[in-house]
């Protein structure tokens, strides 16, 4: 793949993507680590699959494996968000040092930052999560963080409320139907508070709502044209 710059980005203009001041440097910086952000059903894993295909980028998933805690949080989730937490944390502690070790050109399906910035924001703000187990948290997760290097690149898919249920319901997972609306509506404004401040490197937002880039051939190309000059550096200037 080819070497992507800052300027590359710099020089991009479109409605689905957008630019990013901050966290742009004027160094050069080659692209070996994308990350994809983006709330439940925004099309993540949609993309990181596209992107494996289309550019022969490694892909890491987010874990399936099942986090031990998931069970008893369910039925008690103040006893258990804490240690279901610091489980999630672990395993993308992992993911993200295993990713930075690689020897490949990488794409990750949700971040770390995620986990910690939206679902456990939730929890502490839905009162689920008490505050010193917060506390706790956070300070575990800042010095994590501090110690892992950024990805190069941060793609954020954003898609209104109204679509993720959509998309929710016609893919059709059984566990997934019950989400209730105000909870899609909470990340949603985390999502959008968290990707205001993220300033850990350049990043470009994909309005998936508005690229059906699943089943829409047109937009499917126009997605291609538009990575390809990115990958290439060749955005139109
Ligand atoms: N750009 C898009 N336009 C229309 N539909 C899309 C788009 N991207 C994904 N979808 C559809 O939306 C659904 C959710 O996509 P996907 O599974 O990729 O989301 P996700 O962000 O990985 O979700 P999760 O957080 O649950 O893992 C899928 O049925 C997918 O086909
Ligand atoms: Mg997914």
């Amino acid at each position: 793949m080819d070497i992507l710059t800052p300027n590359h980005l710099d020089a991009y203009h479109g409605d689905e993507f957008m630019k990013r001041e901050r966290g742009m440097s004027s160094e050069p910086r080659e692209l070996r680590f994308i990350a994809v952000a983006g709330n439940i059903g925004a099309g993540k894993s949609t993309l990181v699959e596209f992107l494996e295909r289309r550019f022969q980028i490694k892909p890491f998933y987010e874990p399936n494996d099942s986090n031990p805690y998931l069970k008893d949080f369910y039925s008690d989730m103040r006893r258990w968000a804490f240690q279901s937490q610091v489980y999630f944390l672990a395993s993308k502690f992992k993911i993200h040092q295993d990713i930075v070790q690689s020897a490949q050109t990488v794409v990750q399906d949700r971040t770390i930052y995620e986990d910690a910035e939206i679902f456990v924001e939730n929890l502490y703000r839905s009162r689920i999560l008490p505050k010193r187990d917060y506390l706790t948290y956070r300070s575990m997760y800042e010095n994590i963080v501090a110690m892992l290097p950024p990805p190069d690149l941060l793609i954020y898919l954003r898609c209104s409320v109204k679509a993720v249920r959509k998309r929710i319901r016609l893919r059709g997972r059984p566990e997934e139907q019950e989400i209730k609306l105000n909870y899609l509506k909470r990340l949603h404004g985390l999502y959008e508070d968290w990707f205001e401040r993220y300033d850990r490197s350049p990043a470009l937002v994909v309005d998936t709502e508005q690229l059906d880039y699943v089943h829409d051939m047109v937009h499917r190309i126009d997605l291609i044209e538009r990575i390809e000059k990115i990958m290439r550096g060749e955005a139109d200037r």
